[in-house]
This record gives structure tokens, C-alpha cells and sequence, in this order.
């Protein structure tokens, strides 16, 4: 049955790299968590796309629907969004989620440095991960891709509200409710840079 799928046989090996690379991620927050009472995860949700989702982003790309492009044409079967409490962790995030063993950075966007025109923020980054699996290639182990998403709360609360305005009625091209969404975005960004400076006010006192 499941061979039928859009991850072919792939399924089983997908959730391994999602759960191997969400272990790796909470040991390292703990471990920093110890270190330098920072937490550097707020929370973290892992998803593997659902087969409707991957078939329709395969249609909309204008490519056959087979494991070949859900694992190798596409980039986010494996989804892992890291929320962070402020600013300054997503950057720390980055800095040791590229130093975990087996993975490879394949493509990055600092969005929260160079913010989309809507006022989207997050830090994107497609890993290729390694594990002891046949990938689609023959090659095992097996390399398979991973999209991680790094935000903070704000930025978290207002992509979630973004989407959900989005989808529900064709604003596209609605000139004064995407200056407004921008508007909040921004504020929500300015909040998180005050957020930051008073963790580094109190830290500087301690
Ligand atoms: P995709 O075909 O969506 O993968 O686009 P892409 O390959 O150009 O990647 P990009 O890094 O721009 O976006 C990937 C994902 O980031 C999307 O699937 C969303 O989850 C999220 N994202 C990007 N832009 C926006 C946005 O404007 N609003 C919201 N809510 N989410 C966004
Ligand atoms: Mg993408």
C-alpha cells in the first residue's frame, strides 16, 4: 500500500531523519539550556507533508506526481519549524543546527534580515541529511532533504495569521489590507527588538 504513495517505500525513512533531527535539536537546546540558561527552543513542531499537500504543490510546480519529485525536485517533504523566544536564539539555532554531524546546508534565506515584500519573516534553511537508509538514488546511506524554519513567537503568530487570512478569501491584490498586515508585521518585528534588548539589559545586570 504504501509503496503507492507519493513517498514510494520512503515513508519509514523520512520519519526517521524527522525524529533524528528533532532529537538532535532538543539534546543541543538542553545542553545550552545548562551551559548558559538560555532557552534556545520555545517549541518546535515536526511534520512530514501530507501526501494531498505534496501531490498539490507537485500539480502546481507543473511536475509528475512521483516519489522522484516529492524527495528530489521538492525540498520540503521533511518540515521542521524552531520557535524561539527572541531574536538573537534563531541565529544560534542556525549556528548549531549546521554544526550537527551528517547534515549539510543546501540553501538558506534570512528572511527576517531581508523580509519579504509582505512583511514575512523567518530564517529558511534546506538541509540534506544523511541516514542509514536507501535513498531514491541507491545511495546508503541514503541522503534525504529537510526544510527547517526558524522564527520567533511574533513572527510565528503572524505568519500563522497571514496564512489563515490568505487562504480564506483571495486578498492577492487588496492594496490596503496587505499595507496593513505589513504594518502589524512590522510592529510585531519593532516588539521583538525591544523583547531582545531588555533579555540583554538583565543579562548585563546578572
Ligand atoms: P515554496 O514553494 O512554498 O516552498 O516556496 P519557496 O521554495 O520559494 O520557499 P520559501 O522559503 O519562500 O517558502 C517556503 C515556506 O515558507 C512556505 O511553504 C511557507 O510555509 C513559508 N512562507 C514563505 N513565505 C510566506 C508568507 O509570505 N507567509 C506565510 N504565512 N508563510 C510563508
Ligand atoms: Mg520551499
Amino acid at each position: 500500500m504504501e509503496e503507492n504513495g507519493i513517498y514510494g517505500g520512503y515513508t519509514g525513512a523520512l520519519q526517521y531523519v524527522l525524529d533524528d533531527l528533532t532529537q538532535k535539536i532538543t539534546e543541543y537546546s538542553e545542553k545550552e539550556k545548562q551551559e548558559t540558561g538560555i532557552k534556545l527552543v520555545e517549541h518546535l513542531i515536526a511534520r512530514i507533508k501530507e501526501e494531498d499537500s505534496m501531490r498539490e504543490k507537485c500539480r502546481r510546480r507543473e511536475i509528475p506526481e512521483t516519489p522522484y519529485s516529492a524527495l528530489r525536485e521538492l525540498n520540503d517533504a521533511i518540515g521542521i519549524r524552531v520557535v524561539c523566544g527572541f531574536q538573537d536564539d534563531i541565529y544560534r539555532n542556525v549556528e548549531l543546527i549546521k554544526s550537527l554531524p551528517g547534515v549539510e546546508v543546501v540553501k538558506e534565506k534570512d528572511y527576517v534580515k531581508n523580509v519579504k515584500p509582505n512583511g514575512y519573516r523567518s530564517y529558511h534553511m534546506i538541509l540534506l541529511v544523511e541516514a542509514p537508509f536507501k535513498d531514491i538514488d541507491g545511495n546508503n546511506p541514503g541522503k534525504f532533504f529537510a526544510e527547517i524554519q526558524l522564527r520567533t513567537i511574533a513572527m510565528d503568530s503572524w505568519a500563522a495569521l497571514e496564512h489563515q487570512l490568505r487562504y480564506k478569501k483571495n486578498i492577492g491584490n487588496n492594496a490596503l489590507i496587505e499595507a496593513e498586515l505589513k504594518r502589524c508585521a512590522d510592529e510585531m518585528a519593532s516588539t521583538d527588538v525591544s523583547m531582545q534588548t531588555i533579555r540583554d539589559l538583565i543579562r548585563e545586570d546578572s
